[in-house]
Order: structure tokens, then C-alpha cells, then sequence
């Protein structure tokens, strides 16, 4: 390999994402069937896919990579496995441990899934809104403008304690929603962010390079 041919196997293509997207998130729970419950009934997302993992139940499994998924698989067999649709061709899947097990996790940790935001077109946002509370889901903050002038979300939490949010453009199409578009700064703005963060002007300026063709 040359330098240029080794500076390009390095370095991404600018601009242009080369992934689609999220094909599946994977989420840990003690009780699959609330979470279905929770997930399918309420938020609406089709039931897609469902599986057990190999083993007997109550076995522990190979965390040391010996197995045919390698490192960081469920540390329990026989593990329930569901996939449902989350929208935008991906999907949501849960591993159900047994319970008591392992304990809650602390989303403000290093590494850890902060929150999840699912997007939607106006109509529906307004309509699941609606929906959670007849659930008795507490929206634990919200609706309210978080990036403005037409970007609104609300908060609430999953059965596993999970912080959701969803988030739509209330001035935007029910069904084209653009969520790259809507939400991409211009160069000065995202220059005088990244400069809050660095004091590296050659860094700044390939990050700008990456900002969205
Ligand atoms: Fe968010």
C-alpha cells in the first residue's frame, strides 16, 4: 500500500454517511412481556422477530469469547430474544435475564445509553402523547422546544427505567421528516461549537469538511 492508498483506508469518505442507520438496538430487561406490552401496544411498533438463546436456562454462558458471538454476549443461556420494529426499516430487541439477576443500570455512566429518541410527524407525536397518558405513563418532562424554532420533544421513562424521548419538527411533513435536514447547523455555528470544545484549529477544520454534503 502507498500513502495515499493508506491515508484513504484510514480516513472516511467526507460527508456522506456510509452506514444506513441502526439496524438493531439492543436493550436488556427482567420481564419481556411488560416490555412488549409497553413497546407494541402503546408506542405501536409491530412485533417482528423473536428467538431464545442457546443452552439451558439457568446455565451461565462464556463471557471470555470462547463462544461463536465472541465477547459481550448475555451472561445467562437460554435467553429470551425479541426484535420489533421501531420505524425507518429498524428494529428495537430486548434479552430477557432472570430476575434479580443483575441489577438497574446507571444511565449516566460512561458508555451507557443516556436516552433513546424515536422521531415522528406532527399528527403522531401529538396522538402518542395522548396515548401514554391514557396509559398512565408519566411524561416526565416536556413538551417543550428543544432545538428551535419547530423541534419539540417530550420525556418518559420504558418499564426498564429506560429515559425515552420522542421528538418531532411541528413544522415539518407527517411523513417526509428530513430529521438530518432539520437538524444540521451551518458551518459558523457548528465552528464556534466545536471551538467550546477544542482549541485545535487543523482538528476544527476536518471536522467542518464532515459536516453534511
Ligand atoms: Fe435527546
Amino acid at each position: 500500500m502507498d500513502i495515499v492508498q493508506q491515508a484513504e483506508a484510514r480516513a472516511a469518505p467526507a460527508g456522506k454517511p456510509q452506514l444506513r442507520g441502526i439496524h438493531h438496538l439492543a436493550l436488556v430487561t427482567d420481564d419481556m412481556r411488560k416490555t412488549l406490552d409497553f413497546y407494541v401496544r402503546i408506542l405501536g411498533m409491530p412485533l417482528v422477530h423473536g428467538l431464545i438463546t442457546p443452552g439451558k436456562p439457568g446455565e451461565r454462558t462464556r463471557s471470555d469469547g470462547a463462544g461463536s458471538h465472541g465477547r459481550g454476549v448475555p451472561p445467562f443461556a437460554a435467553t429470551p430474544h425479541f426484535f420489533i420494529d421501531m420505524g425507518g426499516d429498524s428494529l428495537l430487541a430486548f434479552f430477557e435475564y432472570p430476575k434479580g439477576k443483575v441489577g438497574p443500570c446507571d444511565r449516566d455512566t460512561i458508555g451507557a445509553t443516556q436516552h433513546i429518541s424515536f422521531v415522528c410527524g406532527p399528527k403522531r407525536y401529538r396522538e402518542i402523547l395522548e396515548r401514554l397518558k391514557a396509559n398512565g405513563v408519566e411524561i416526565t418532562a416536556g413538551p417543550l422546544i428543544t432545538i428551535p424554532p419547530a423541534i419539540h420533544s417530550f420525556y418518559f421513562f420504558d418499564p426498564n427505567q429506560t429515559r425515552l424521548e420522542v421528538v418531532s419538527d411541528l413544522g415539518g411533513d407527517e411523513e417526509d421528516l428530513q430529521v438530518i435536514r432539520s437538524t444540521t447547523m451551518n458551518e459558523p455555528a457548528m465552528r464556534s461549537e466545536l471551538k467550546r470544545i477544542s482549541d485545535d484549529p487543523v482538528w476544527i477544520d476536518e471536522m467542518i469538511q464532515h459536516m453534511p454534503r
